[in-house]
């Protein structure tokens, strides 16, 4: 009940009146009046008006279930919602749901980890209150081999939501970190389950940086927030609504040709490796050379000196740039 009043209020300009919140929802006045009380308790500002009703003054960066359900507006990505105030990682709790038969696109959301997952078995800083900490559940008919192509969908979904809610240019490091001026304001962990040749399910994890202040030291030249590049609050539940619309149109993309074909270009116009000089790490091979873009296998094509053209495979090795992060 409490997502349908806040869903009400928010498509509302004007005040609402106690009395339509009733009958549309048949329950009582007190009912109502006690979910405006914990709506308040959680930071949303509501005026109450004898004779008017309510109107929602101000909306805050609440995150929450109700607040989460009242605001994702796409078809199946982020439908059904996890919301956790605190859990040791989403990507976690989303493996468990999907082995209780969760549907594909089922989104878990937390305000904390405590044992945030990075890439390469490190760990992800995920404090209270500064961050987008999510898992997308994913159940593709796809053969195992072209899972890691859905971290570069989530990516680019990623940037366009930056993009929209905090204009900015988001932009990528190949093949899934989300950069703003050069820095890491977003990291993708894709993780899967496999049985047979055949995909069971895909959890891809995303964090993205989002009020925090500062950094520490160590990460200060390669880390930054959305707060540290724009000095605006965002609303969590907004981004993460545009994401998931974002991810929806490139996700249906995807499957039509079970690769990157159709979303190359617009891969490859937010790569920020495109045209520059990157080192390639790979276990017993290092080199340099001129990032080109991806090909429809979301490899990153590489031209060496000699002019020979080289293909990286995403998860295999590290690409840096050699002049910074990017
Ligand atoms: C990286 O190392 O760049 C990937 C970081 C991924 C972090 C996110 S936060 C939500 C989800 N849950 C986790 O434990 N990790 C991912």
């Amino acid at each position: 009940m409490k997502t349908e009043v806040l869903r009400m209020l928010k498509e509302t300009d004007d005040y609402l009146s106690g009395q339509e919140i009733c009958e549309r929802l048949n329950v009582s006045r007190t009912a109502v009046w006690k979910v405006i009380k914990q709506l308040e308790a959680e930071g949303y500002e509501i005026e109450a008006v004898r004779n008017r009703g309510y109107r929602l003054r101000f909306l805050g960066d609440v995150l929450s279930q109700a607040e989460l359900e009242s605001s994702i507006d796409s078809e199946w990505a982020g439908k059904n919602i996890l919301y956790f105030d605190e859990t040791d990682s989403t990507n976690t709790e989303i493996k468990k749901a999907a082995e209780k038969d969760a549907p594909h696109g089922t989104l878990a959301v937390a305000d904390y980890q405590s044992m945030g997952k990075g890439r390469r078995g490190r760990s992800w800083a995920a404090p209270h209150g500064v961050g987008i900490w999510m898992s997308l559940l994913l159940r593709p008919e796809l053969p195992p081999t072209c899972a890691s192509m859905l971290t570069l969908v989530a990516a680019l979904a990623v940037a366009d939501g930056i993009r929209e809610v905090c204009d900015l240019e988001a932009k990528i490091k190949w093949p899934n970190d989300i950069v703003v001026n050069g820095k890491k304001v977003c990291g993708i962990l894709t993780e899967m389950s496999t049985e047979l040749e055949c995909i069971n399910y895909i959890v891809t994890g995303i964090g993205i940086n989002v009020a925090n202040h500062e950094f520490p030291e160590e990460i200060r030249d390669v880390a930054t927030s959305l707060y540290l590049e724009t000095g605006k609050e965002v609303r969590r539940s907004q981004l993460i609504a545009a994401i998931m619309r974002a991810y929806e149109g490139y996700y249906d993309k995807f499957m039509e040709n079970q690769n990157l074909k159709s979303l190359m270009d617009v891969y490859n116009s937010r790569l920020a490796n495109c045209g520059t000089q990157v080192r390639v790490l790979s276990p017993g091979n290092e080199y340099t050379g001129m990032a080109l873009g991806i090909d429809e296998m979301g490899e990153l094509l590489v031209r060496t000196e000699d002019g020979k053209v080289c293909k990286v495979i995403s998860g295999e090795v590290s690409v840096r740039g050699i002049y910074g992060y990017v």
